[in-house]
């Protein structure tokens, strides 16, 4: 997140956005200051604001919490379902220096870009009821509720179409509607909006199936677009496609184009505090935001080619080294993308 602020903050300048930028604490952070996972201070602002950066939460130490009070629920899942944050765009974007970084063959990922729209404020993730019950015998059981309502549908469907339309022409909807109900509602809706769309070619694919696809031949998708949790599973697989899940940036949208911002990444506690994380994706996420939140495309663009430019000349985190290139730190990345700016 350091490194992405700089980067922001240099944008605004040399792009005069005249954007105002402003801070507040979630996650772990905010419970050991606050003790709360998100202070009605930080949500007034997130609420005042056109556009959110969000710093990746949860760790090992709020693990124990109470669900409801873990950093992921209390914190980054309130966010998302008190703005109406339901559409979330995640782009799978082979840059074309780290086709060797890839966990599949190159010529399997080059020119690769595909783009996941997962739903984000219903599903599985939020549907009541859910808990930890004791059954007459004894035992507990454990239970949650995968629905999804028509509007909740139609909308995020609604914008995986357009950005269809904009793109390849091709959207892939992925359900497990051989078994689930609320998924074969799921595809009768995506079939009634393909009406609308003539341009878009549509098409279905169960889940366990495109788990498979997008490591056999990922190349075959243009947009997909699924539930809540199916699109979080598919959307780390597919980041591996690229090199590292520490180059994925994501957009979460409402209907207004008010937008958070993040990676699709964690908190990544396994080399947390070692100064070796990637921060390409969070810095990528800076560009969405300014190309979704504040249409200055110009300034996104260049943060793209900044980054395409320090890839270049070979610098490269861990998680995306390579044979012949530089292995540089988390600040150094970061620095080399303001250089390159
Ligand atoms: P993770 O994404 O944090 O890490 C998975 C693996 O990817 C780890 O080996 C990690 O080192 C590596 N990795 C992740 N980001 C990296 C980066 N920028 N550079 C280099 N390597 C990177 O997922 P996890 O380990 O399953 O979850 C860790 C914590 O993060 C959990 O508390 C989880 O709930 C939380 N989480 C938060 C968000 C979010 O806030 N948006 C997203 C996912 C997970
Ligand atoms: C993500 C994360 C979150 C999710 C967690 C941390 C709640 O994995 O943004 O992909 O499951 O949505
Ligand atoms: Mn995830």
């Amino acid at each position: 997140m350091a490194e992405a602020k700089k980067v922001l903050l240099a944008v605004n300048a040399s792009h005069n956005l005249g954007l105002e930028v402003d801070e507040g604490l979630v996650g772990g952070a905010a419970i050991d200051a606050c003790g709360t996972a998100l202070p009605e201070e930080t949500f007034a602002k997130c609420e005042a604001a056109q556009a959110i950066l969000l710093g990746a939460v949860g760790g090992p130490k709020w693990d124990a919490l109470p669900p409801a009070e873990r950093p992921e629920k209390a914190g980054l899942l309130a966010i998302r379902s008190r703005l109406d944050l339901f559409g979330n765009l995640r782009p799978a974007l082979l840059y074309p220096q780290l086709a060797n970084a890839s966990s599949l063959k190159p010529e399997l990922v080059a020119g690769l870009d595909i783009l996941i729209v997962r739903e984000l404020t219903g599903g599985i993730y939020f549907g009541q009821p859910r808990g930890i019950r004791e059954l007459e015998n004894g035992e507990r059981q454990g239970y949650n509720t995968y629905v999804y309502s028509e509007s909740e549908i139609r909308r995020i469907g609604k914008v995986a179409f357009e950005l269809a339309q904009k793109r390849g022409g091709r959207l892939c909807s992925v359900d497990k509607a051989n078994v689930l109900e609320v998924t074969m509602l799921w595809r009768e809706i995506m079939q009634d909006l393909a009406k609308d769309y003539p341009d878009v070619e549509l098409s279905h694919m169960y889940v366990d199936n495109a788990a498979m696809q997008l490591i056999r031949a990922p190349k075959q998708f243009d947009v997909m677009v699924t539930g809540n949790m199916f699109g979080d599973i598919l959307s780390d697989a597919a980041a591996m496609l690229t090199g590292s899940i520490g180059m994925l940036p994501s957009a979460s949208l409402d209907v207004n184009g008010r937008g958070m911002y993040e990676p699709c990444h964690g908190s990544a506690p396994d080399i947390a505090g070692q100064g070796i994380a990637n921060p390409l994706a969070t810095i990528l996420s800076v560009a969405m935001m300014l190309r979704y939140s504040f249409a200055e495309p110009e300034a996104a663009q260049a943060i793209e080619d900044a980054v395409s430019k320090v890839l270049d000349q070979g610098l490269r985190t861990g998680d995306i080294f390579s044979e012949g290139c530089q292995k540089v730190s988390t600040v150094e990345m970061g620095e080399a993308v303001l250089s390159a700016l």
